[in-house]
């Protein structure tokens, strides 16, 4: 039987009770999220962008399948908005020029039709990477100031350019374009991703922001700019219905980095702004913050649950609603949760089993599936291994079982073979690099039916 993740005996009915979106007045069914987990197998050439980023067959059963698992919130992997930027090969794209006909978007058309089959709410994560992308995937990368992010194991990024006026402009632009054109496709919602270092946390951090114009660093209200402009050109274009989200990062760890007293005004104006939802997380490339030692504990699970209180502190009366992410895995510390935020969000586990949200609603279960101890607090291995899965459930197969031994060691072989196939040189602008597992495979649904007997 396998092992789970288990605070006691609570019951989960906290988390079954719906949730009204201020702004929007949409009321989703629950209290959990499925996160945004890029999928990284759509179509891709380099040498026609414009083919890139098109969702197909195998998105729209990964989504099926998650639309089986009564999430409140289904969020997509980030789409990003122009196809000069897309920051892995396979990822999805919305740029300006594409038109609301055609194969793109019949495909997205069809992603929300599945995703939404079942009630629950389907969010576009749209997203543009500014610096934190690779040499030779970006062309001529923009960010905030012309501040390279450092290497790191291996991986060179691109020297950025500061983004000038009509960049700030065309980049605004670009994201109520794709925010339309989802809402046309028939999507809920978008978020924006202002997380994990990309270009709108760029223009957030002291760091990263060097700039000494009105989207400068030097005032709250400046370093805010573009994430505002972006939230009022999206207002402006899509309906009162449409949901608006915001993911941030409470906490950075670098020198310069967005700080927990940073966050707490973002989440002020986001309030004011009336965004409906702000989605918590922290950290960036440079320190994902995705382990149980970065200030938090395995106890609360939650990696940023101190700088999330801490955003959450300026917050008297608001209407905007907050989403916990990371780290969260059992049922107790999801309800704990829920003293500070109004949901909560569940992404590699939601993969690893995209009913969870179910089988934790109906009491099935009292948390996430528990990997290999060793795989715990290695955000690296969990983000490859979760590609891997992505994979196999597109496939129509059970992702693989992660606490199981033999079945990650027959993975890290799989993953040392890519790796070797990466080393030899093979085009990073043509090779989608996903570790595809190779060993025993099982119908989807499997091990669920033995787990639960159903
Ligand atoms: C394979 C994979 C892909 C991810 N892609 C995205 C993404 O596209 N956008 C995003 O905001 N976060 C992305 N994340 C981060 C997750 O949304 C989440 O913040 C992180 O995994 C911590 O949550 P968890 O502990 O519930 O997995 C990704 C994570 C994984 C493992």
């Amino acid at each position: 039987m396998p092992s789970r993740y288990d605070s006691g005996h609570v019951s989960a009915q906290p988390l079954a009770q719906p949730l009204e979106l201020h702004r929007s007045n949409r009321i989703p069914k629950n209290r959990i999220i499925k996160g945004p987990t890029a999928e990284t197998m759509a179509a891709w050439d380099p040498k026609q962008r414009f083919v890139s980023g098109i969702p197909n067959e195998k998105h729209t059963q990964l989504y099926r399948r998650l639309a089986e698992g009564n999430w409140d919130m289904i969020v997509t992997g980030n789409i990003h908005v122009d196809f000069n930027f897309i920051i892995r090969p396979g990822d999805l794209c919305i740029s300006p020029e594409c038109p609301m006909d055609g194969e793109r978007f019949i495909m997205f058309q069809k992603l929300a039709a599945e995703a939404k089959a079942n009630g629950s709410l389907f969010i576009g994560q749209l997203n543009h990477c500014g610096r934190q992308i690779l040499v030779g995937m970006g062309h001529e990368p923009i960010s905030a100031s012309s501040v390279q992010l450092p290497t790191a194991e291996g991986m060179v990024y691109a020297q950025p350019r500061s983004a000038t006026k009509r960049d700030i402009t065309r980049v605004i632009e670009q994201f109520a374009d794709a925010a339309t054109y989802l809402e046309k496709a028939g999507f809920d919602s978008v978020e924006l991703h202002g997380a994990h270092g990309y270009l709108i946390s760029q223009f957030l951090a002291r760091d990263t922001n060097l700039r000494t114009d009105e989207y400068g660093a030097q005032t709250e209200e400046n370093r805010l700019r573009f994430l505002n402009d972006i939230c009022a050109a999206i207002k402006k274009r899509v309906s009162t219905r449409f949901i608006i989200g915001v993911k941030i990062s409470t906490v950075e760890f670098q020198d310069g980095g967005i700080t927990a007293e940073d966050s707490r005004s973002v989440c002020i104006r986001l309030d004011k702004a009336s965004m409906d939802y702000v989605q918590l997380s922290g950290g960036n490339y440079q320190d994902f913050g995705m382990r149980w030692d970065n200030g938090s504990t395995q106890k609360q699970e939650a990696y940023f649950l101190k700088s999330a209180q801490m955003a959450m502190g300026g917050l008297v009366n608001r209407n905007i609603k907050a989403f916990l992410s990371g780290g969260l895995r059992s049922v107790g510390n999801m309800v704990k949760a829920l003293d500070l935020v109004d949901g909560v969000v569940l992404s590699r586990p939601a993969i690893h089993e995209p009913r969870l949200a179910e089988d934790i609603l109906m009491g099935r279960v009292p948390g996430a599936l528990r990997p290999l101890s060793v795989l715990e607090d290695d955000a690296m291995l969990g983000v490859m291994l979760t590609h891997s899965k992505i994979r196999q459930i597109a496939a129509g197969n059970d992702p693989l079982d992660d606490s199981d031994p033999a079945v990650f060691t027959h993975w890290r072989k799989d993953m040392e073979k890519w790796l070797q196939k990466v080393q030899q040189g093979d085009d990073l602008m043509v090779f989608s690099g996903v570790v595809e597992y190779t060993g025993p495979m099982f119908p989807y649904g499997t091990r669920r039916a033995q787990e639960l007997n159903l």
